[in-house]
């Protein structure tokens, strides 16, 4: 019922070269496989689209400012990232909420901005090590959840990645029972807060060291219909084993 997406976040790494990695893992997905999105860097937007067009591969950017236009040096906004025909954009990551100051209101905000473009927003959340040391977690997760999805979340506009921060980049993941503790309690809380129907229909993605080789066991759990993977997207090689095993789960 929910289709599955397996999503690549670039980061800022890669330029133009790159995009032969997606023609490479273009020919390796097939339109009846998971969902398959890559968000490479704003400047490879366009290209990436443009070298994409007709196959199973869509593009989403990795931020967008809150407003459509302005005096914001630097910044892209969300018609822009539309504009180059990207349909997701990836909002909250952990390294915009560390390195940025985002706070949950102003990833509702950007998230508010991304649909008004016609955009799915990738809503991440996730907590610290020392949040989980403390036994934090669940409740980082509720705060965050609240204060960055806004009301009219639906499962066509809305996707959220749980990406605890301690696993992202490092190599260690959550057993798998953690794992499913936290997507269960996210899909709970989305059910009492928009009901049951819109709730089963948003789409939680794991993120956070996603490799080849573990990915098969993290999408035996019920409410993870995806992932966010950073280093293992860079490389066809990596990426589309892991699109692979989520097909199959
Ligand atoms: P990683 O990054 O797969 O390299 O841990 C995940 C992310 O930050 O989205």
């Amino acid at each position: 019922m929910r289709r599955k997406l397996a999503a690549g976040n670039w980061k800022m790494n890669v330029t133009a070269g790159a995009l032969s990695e997606l023609v490479e893992l273009a020919k390796q997905v097939n339109p009846g496989d998971a969902e398959t999105l890559i968000c490479p860097p704003s400047p490879l937007l366009y290209l990436a689209c443009e070298k994409l067009r007709g196959t199973a591969i869509a593009i989403g950017a990795q931020d967008c400012h809150a407003e459509p236009s302005g005096a914001f040096t630097g910044d892209i906004s969300a018609p822009m990232v539309a504009d180059t025909g990207a349909t997701y954009v990836i909002l909250g990551h952990s390294e915009r909420r560390d390195l940025h100051a985002e706070k949950d209101a102003d990833v509702a905000a950007k998230t508010r901005a991304a649909w008004g473009a016609g955009l799915t927003a990738i809503i991440c959340i996730g907590e610290s090590g020392a949040d989980r040391e403390a036994d934090k977690t669940l409740d980082i997760i509720a705060t965050q959840l609240q204060g960055s999805v806004p009301d009219a979340a639906t499962g066509e506009n809305t996707v959220i990645a749980y990406e605890p921060i301690w696993a992202i980049g490092t190599g260690k993941t959550p057993t798998l029972d953690q794992i499913i503790e936290v997507h269960d309690f996210i899909r709970a809380r989305l059910i009492e807060r928009f009901g049951q129907q819109t709730a089963d229909a948003i789409r939680l993605l794991y993120g956070g060291s996603v490799k080849p080789d573990n990915a098969a066991e993290i999408f035996t759990a019920e409410n993870v219909d995806g992932a966010l993977v950073g280093g293992a997207s860079l490389k066809a090689a990596d990426f589309a084993p892991i699109i692979k095993a989520l097909t199959q789960a």
